[in-house]
């Protein structure tokens, strides 16, 4: 993968921007960086709040050749990247939330939303991430659950020395995604690096359904084994929290 940083002051999302070039052709490993978005997106929907100069609004374009059932690592490829550029560049040790959000000390740091995309040179992949650079990327409402790498570290946040140790690493992870044991590899470092992996009791919400239950580890193609009271059932999408072992029904 070969990158090529394009700048911008001012997108209404790095995700919408990469899109739009990969359907003008745009190569595999584009990577796009804005100062601010004005309507940042996040997973679920949800919008992603992107004011000038508190976060890193990233987004680069992948053309994985890769199996179906493997495209769902791609999100985990991101976490271990952004996890790697963290501790490298800013010192701060994340866990990983599944599928992919980055928390430090339980609060997230980062978030990730990678989009499959049809262009006319084939199937693709827009990976998003933003991360927090200071407090003033999330509203103050937040602060209880979200975090960022100034607060974290205790010093300004470095933006391009993270960029530049994402870029090395996403290239890391992803040429290992298209080894033939890179899905066993990426799900066991995934495992290795996120408290959620096993044995962590939580909720998962997926529209109107709201289920309980202990994590059981990750299948190779990404999904959550989660074991409730109706045995184990696979979680393919939706938001996970942490649940106080007292309010839990398994
Ligand atoms: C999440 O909901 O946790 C995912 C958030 C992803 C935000 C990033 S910021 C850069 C890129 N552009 C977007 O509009 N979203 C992603």
């Amino acid at each position: 993968m070969k990158p090529r940083v394009l700048r911008y002051e001012s997108l209404p999302s790095t995700n919408t921007e990469v899109a739009r070039l990969a359907s003008e052709g745009a190569e595999e490993g584009l990577a796009v960086v804005a100062d601010e978005q004005t309507a940042g997106r996040g997973r679920l929907q949800r919008a992603w709040s992107s004011p000038k100069g508190a976060g890193l609004y990233f987004s680069t374009l992948l053309r994985p050749k890769l199996a179906p059932d493997r495209w769902p690592l791609i999100t985990f490829v991101a976490a271990l990247a952004t996890g790697d550029a963290l501790l490298e560049a800013a010192s701060v040790q994340t866990d990983i939330k599944w599928p992919n959000d980055l928390l430090a000390n339980e609060r997230k740091i980062c978030g990730i939303l990678a989009e499959a995309i049809e262009t006319p040179t084939g199937r693709a992949v827009v990976l998003g991430i933003g991360i927090n650079l200071t407090n003033q990327a999330f509203p103050d409402e937040l602060v209880n659950i979200a975090t960022s790498i100034a607060h974290e570290s205790g010093r300004p946040a470095e933006r391009e020395a993270i960029l530049t140790a994402l870029l090395h690493a996403l290239a890391r992870w992803c040429s290992l995604l298209q080894e033939p044991d890179g899905a066993e590899k990426i799900a066991a470092a995934w495992s290795s690096r996120s408290s959620y992996a096993t044995g962590k009791l939580v909720q998962v919400t997926n529209g109107a359904e709201t289920l309980q239950g202990q994590t059981r580890g990750i299948e190779n193609d990404g999904a959550l084994r989660l074991e409730t009271a109706q045995g184990i059932q696979l979680i393919r999408a939706g938001d996970v929290t942490s649940v106080r072992p007292a309010t839990m029904n398994v």
